[in-house]
This record gives structure tokens, sequence and C-alpha cells, in this order.
């Protein structure tokens, strides 16, 4: 019989878990009592922020892994090195990036900056998790990130929104192949969030800041990352238990405000 493992059993593996939304679900989960997070990212989390987290929750319980979430042997290597303290109990995968180009211009190094670590690093984060799960008869969530971007024209960023429509196929698909070992496989779907992501001198030229799309949403505003953290742990927990396959737009009623697609286009 499969065991189910919830935060609160193993490690909680964040991509992209040294910044904006990814450290925010990271520090959420520690707040709520998870066992473990392991950080993986390119870069290593502020010196100061990593320093607190550690005081705070404990050293033990939070393990720092740089990796290049596109690269899969890389990717297979550190989940394989965490599981052998605690068991991986969950991936949540924020890793990402944007880019603003004509699409007359796109190169295939283009498409692969941006497919690499969405597409490629969701799946193989997700897939070495599974595989660990599969081989010791337990079972995990799975939670991807995808963005409003999936579900509209956004002329002159072409390779974000078909990375995240990609993600969204990736979450349903792997969510009914891996039904039958009882992993649960999801993602959410934000609007514009307050991350270092879409910071001034940090977003790439092209990209609207954040004033000029907050009454976009529904809501008025733009989300902070804690409340898509929020949403992030509901799908790694038991409370989420029936709810796999699911797209979950924590977006400020962004996808349905009539002219989001026409007024982003600049
Ligand atoms: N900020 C927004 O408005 C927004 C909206 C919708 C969706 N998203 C998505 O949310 C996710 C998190 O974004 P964020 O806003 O927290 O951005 P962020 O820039 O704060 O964090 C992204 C992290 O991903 C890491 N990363 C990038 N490439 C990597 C790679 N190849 N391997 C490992 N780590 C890598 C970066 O180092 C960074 O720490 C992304 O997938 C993004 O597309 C963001």
């Amino acid at each position: 019989m499969t065991t189910t493992l919830t935060p609160q059993d193993g490690c909680t593996v964040v991509t992209g878990g040294a910044s904006g939304i990814g450290l925010v679900t990271a520090r959420l989960l520690l707040a709520d009592g998870a066992r473990k997070v392991a950080l993986m990212d390119l870069n290593e989390p502020a010196h100061d922020v990593l320093e607190e987290l550690r005081r705070r929750y404990g050293p033990e319980r939070v393990q720092v892994l740089t990796c290049n979430v596109s690269q899969r042997d890389e990717v297979h290597a550190a989940v394989a090195a965490v599981g052998k303290d605690v068991p991986v109990s969950g991936v949540v995968s924020c890793a990402g990036t944007v880019m603003a180009k004509p699409s007359l211009d796109l190169t295939l190094d283009d498409l692969h900056k941006l497919f690499d670590v969405h597409l490629a690093g969701s799946l193989f984060t997700a897939q070495a998790a599974a595989i660990a799960w599969i081989a010791s008869d337990t079972a995990g969530a799975i939670v991807n990130t995808s963005s409003v971007a999936a579900n509209f024209g956004w002329p002159g960023r072409l390779p974000y929104p078909v990375a995240k429509a990609g993600i969204e196929a990736l979450t349903r698909t792997l969510a009914v192949e891996w039904a039958r070992w009882g992993i649960r496989v999801n993602a959410v779907s934000p609007g514009s969030v307050d991350s270092p992501l879409m910071a001034d001198g940090k977003r790439p030229p092209g990209i609207k800041p954040l004033s000029e799309v907050a009454d976009r949403h529904a809501l008025g505003r733009v989300a902070q990352p804690q409340e898509v953290a929020e949403a992030i742990t509901f799908l790694l927990s038991a409370k989420s238990s029936f709810i796999t396959g699911a797209v979950l737009a924590v977006d400020g009623g962004f996808t349905i405000t009539k002219d989001s697609a026409k007024e982003l286009a600049q």
C-alpha cells in the first residue's frame, strides 16, 4: 500500500527557491511545520536570508542545492542527495525567467533559454521525485508554476506564454500518467506578482512595470508572493488530496478581466 507523504513527513524541493515566489513558499512551508525544505536554484539565496531561515527554523531543516534545473543529471543527483537523509515529500517548480523579443527575431537559442528552464526544468524535477517515490512505494505532490500568460496572445514575448502553456499540458499529462502511483500533479497560474523577477533593473526591457498592470487584475492590484505561496502549499497538503491535473488561477481576476491582453500589449 502506497504511503502518501506530506510536507510534514519529508523534504519539499523548491526550484527557484533562492528568490521570489519559491523562497516565500519555502518560508511558508517551514512556518507551517514542514520537516525540511531544499532550495534548488542556479544561485544561493542571499546570505542574510539563508542565515535567518536557518536560525529561525533550524539548520537541519533548510538545505541549499545549487543546480541548473534544465540539466537532467544535475537535477536527478541533487534530488537523490536530498533523499539520503529525509525522503522527498513534494516538489515545487518555480525556477523561471522571462524574455521580451519580437517573434520575427527569435532564434533557437531564445527558445532553449525559456523552454529549458520552464519545461525541461519542471519535467526533470518532477521526474526525479517520481522515480524515488515509485521505488519506495511512497507518493508526494508536485506543484508547477504557470502564468496567466498561457491564456492569451502576448505580443513580443512568445517563448514565455508557449513555455507556460506547455507547463499546463505537462501538468495534466503527468497527473494522468502518474495517478496510478498516487502522485498528484497540479499547477498555479499567477497574475502579476511583486517579486524580484519584475523589479526595476531586473525586468527585461519591454516588460511593463507592475504599477502599469495592476488595474488589469479585477482586484486592482498585483499579488504578493505570499499569496501565491499559500495556494502552492495548499496543493502540496493533504487538504487537496482529491485535486490533480488542476491549474489553479491565483490571478486576482486577471483572466476574467475582458481587456487584459489588449492592455498589456505595448
Ligand atoms: N513574478 C510574476 O509576476 C510571475 C507571474 C506569473 C508567473 N511567474 C512565474 O513564477 C515563477 C517564479 O518567479 P518569481 O517571480 O519568483 O521570479 P524570481 O526571479 O524571483 O525567481 C526565479 C528564480 O529561478 C531561478 N532560476 C532561473 N533559471 C534557473 C535554472 N535554470 N535553474 C535553477 N534555477 C533557476 C533564478 O535564479 C531565481 O532565483 C517563474 O516560473 C515565473 O515565470 C511569475
